[in-house]
């Protein structure tokens, strides 16, 4: 099998996608229990976490080595970088394909998090004293962690070229004149 086998790599990130978004999709169901309903299942989970799930740890785990082999193959081993394959040299070849895959698995575990911690305000209350400081930590640095930083902050940089040229000011809509733009 050849090292780079791409169509492969799109089906299976296809499969990966679509669980992320049906474990996303799950989460409002609780969101129909009312908080006092929702106490009762969680002194019965005791203490256990979502942190502690072996699932949600391999994923975490396993996303350096996604990237690592992704810059081996698609960037290193074809002489390309991030902002080639974005800007410089882009074509929309397997290296942005491939990446693309990537930061929808990025933006779809944010997606998650941030659902997550929707549902957490909603049934147990994000500020309870009883959590100690400690779980709204976690959740909230967890909400603002990506695995795969350099693909997002290829398009800041590239917005920022751009803006150099052009757009970079705009008068306020509602400032004085209200001319035209
Ligand atoms: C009303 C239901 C839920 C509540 C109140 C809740 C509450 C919490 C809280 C407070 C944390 C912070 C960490 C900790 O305390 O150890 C946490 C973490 C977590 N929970 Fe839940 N959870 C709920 C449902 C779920 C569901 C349905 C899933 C999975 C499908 C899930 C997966 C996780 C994961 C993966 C973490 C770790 C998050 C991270 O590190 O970013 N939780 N949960």
């Amino acid at each position: 099998m050849p090292v780079r086998n791409t169509n492969r790599v799109l089906t299976l990130f296809k499969r990966v996608h679509m669980a992320q978004r049906l474990l996303i999709e799950q989460l409002p169901l609780l969101e129909t229990m009312s908080p006092k309903e929702y106490q009762t299942i969680r002194l019965g989970l005791g203490a256990g976490s979502g942190q502690e799930s072996p699932g949600f740890r391999a994923l975490l785990a396993m996303a350096p080595h996604l990237w690592e082999t992704y810059k081996k193959h698609y960037l290193d081993g074809q002489g390309l970088t991030v902002e080639a394959v974005y800007d410089v040299a882009y074509d929309h070849g397997d290296a942005y394909v491939v990446a693309e895959q990537l930061v929808e698995f990025d933006e779809l575990f944010q997606n998650f998090r941030f659902h997550h911690m929707q549902l957490v305000r909603r049934s147990i209350g994000i500020d309870a004293k009883s959590l100690k400081g400690r779980p709204v930590e976690i959740l909230e640095s967890g909400q603002r962690h990506s695995f795969f930083p350099e693909l997002w902050a290829v398009r800041s940089k590239m917005t920022d070229a751009w803006g150099a040229h052009y757009g970079l000011k705009r008068d306020s809509l509602g400032g004085k004149g209200g001319g035209h733009h």
